[in-house]
């Protein structure tokens, strides 16, 4: 350990001197009355007193003085390094209290941001919680519901048993679709999302989603298209599974929001700077100005009544964000109520 007294002499010289006037004085009047000395042998004496006695009380006060402060300053900051190793890196202990007291003072306002940090985190680990658990729910009491009324007799009748179970199925992929979306959404949120990059065919990848969601379209007979064809390949560099995921993510939500015999068509550009840019069009219900800056949220619905077929956990889009930012591209909403919306979002282009 390394002991760098700056020292600080100007407390024992006051002090000293203060002894020293005070005992010359007092030794000076008391050899005047008791000794009846004469004036010349006085000044003497007092004078080989105040330098001995100053001497010796500097001395004293000094050494004193160190070894009581520096006990203490270094309790301190081992006190406070303890808690806090890289505020208080290997620094040389001083007696300086200047130093210290910026140091502690320093301290105090880190300790205080970071408890900030800890209330906000805290703050929104209960509001998560609170949303989850209001989300899980619904589909739940669904499903009880239904295995309650089979279990009281609906069982019997063949035609409401399959029904019921079906309705229940149903509400069991929706819890299903409801955790996954929270598993996701944790990864992206607590930064453990490793992305994995290649380059790809943008154009396979929504080629694929349509594949996909096809059944879910025809059921509100909404086409799912392209605007343009695209015979050749648009590479891109990007993690394909989260791509694919945002790609799918967008078109549910257009078929979701999307009209009874509507369309979703998606296009692809080419941007400035070696980038293209992907938009999904629908003509479905469109979203009013004052909820477009909150669609990106964790758990934000526009309709918030429970009441619609198909409501989602309102996770989608900020899944969708989460992966866009992680690539470090730019994702955009243009939407017009009642006539449609359309959501784009960039990728890098690869050679
Ligand atoms: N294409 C769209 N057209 C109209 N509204 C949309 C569209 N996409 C998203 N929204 C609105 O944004 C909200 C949030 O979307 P999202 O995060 O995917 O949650 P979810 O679909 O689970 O409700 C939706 O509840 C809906 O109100
Ligand atoms: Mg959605």
């Amino acid at each position: 350990m390394s002991l760098n007294f700056k020292k600080t002499y100007k407390f024992a010289v006051k002090s000293a001197l203060y002894v020293t006037l005070f005992a010359t004085g007092f030794a000076a009047i008391l050899a005047y009355f008791f000794f009846k000395q004469h004036r010349s042998d006085l000044i003497a004496f007092c004078l080989v007193f105040a330098f001995s006695l100053y001497i010796f009380a500097f001395f004293v006060i000094q050494y004193r003085v160190e070894v009581f402060i520096y006990r203490r300053v270094k309790k301190i900051y081992d006190d406070v390094s303890f808690l806090e190793s890289s505020t208080f890196r290997k620094q040389s202990i001083s007696t300086d209290m200047a130093t210290l007291t910026r140091e502690v003072k320093k301290f105090a306002t880190d300790k205080k941001m970071e408890i900030e940090t800890l209330k906000v985190r805290e703050e929104y680990r209960r509001e998560f919680l609170g949303n989850v658990s209001h989300e899980l729910k619904t589909p739940l009491f669904t499903v009880q519901g239904y295995l309650s009324t089979l279990l009281d007799g609906a069982m019997d009748d063949k035609n409401i048993r399959k029904k019921y179970l079906q309705r229940a199925e149903k509400g069991v992929e929706r819890l299903i679709f409801i955790v996954q979306d929270l598993d996701m959404i944790t990864k992206l949120e607590s930064g453990n999302l490793n992305l994995n990059m290649t380059e790809f065919n943008i154009v396979e990848v929504v080629q694929n989603v349509f594949d996909l969601l096809e059944m879910k379209a025809e059921k509100k007979n909404i086409i799912l298209s392209f605007d343009n064809k695209y015979p050749k390949a648009i590479k891109v560099i990007a993690d394909r599974e989260k791509i694919q995921q945002v790609v799918m993510n967008l078109i549910v939500n257009a078929i979701k929001y999307g009209k009874q015999d509507g369309s979703v068509e998606v296009g692809i550009e080419d941007l400035v700077n070696n980038k293209v840019i992907v938009r999904v069009n629908d003509n479905g219900e469109g979203i009013e100005k004052q909820h477009i800056p909150r669609l990106f949220e964790r758990f934000y619905r526009v309709d918030k009544s429970g009441a619609r077929a198909e409501g989602g956990s309102g996770l989608g889009l900020s899944i969708v964000k989460h992966i866009i930012e992680a690539h470090d591209e730019n994702i955009y909403i243009e939407s017009q109520f009642g006539i449609g919306s359309e959501f784009s979002f960039t990728l890098e282009k690869s050679e």
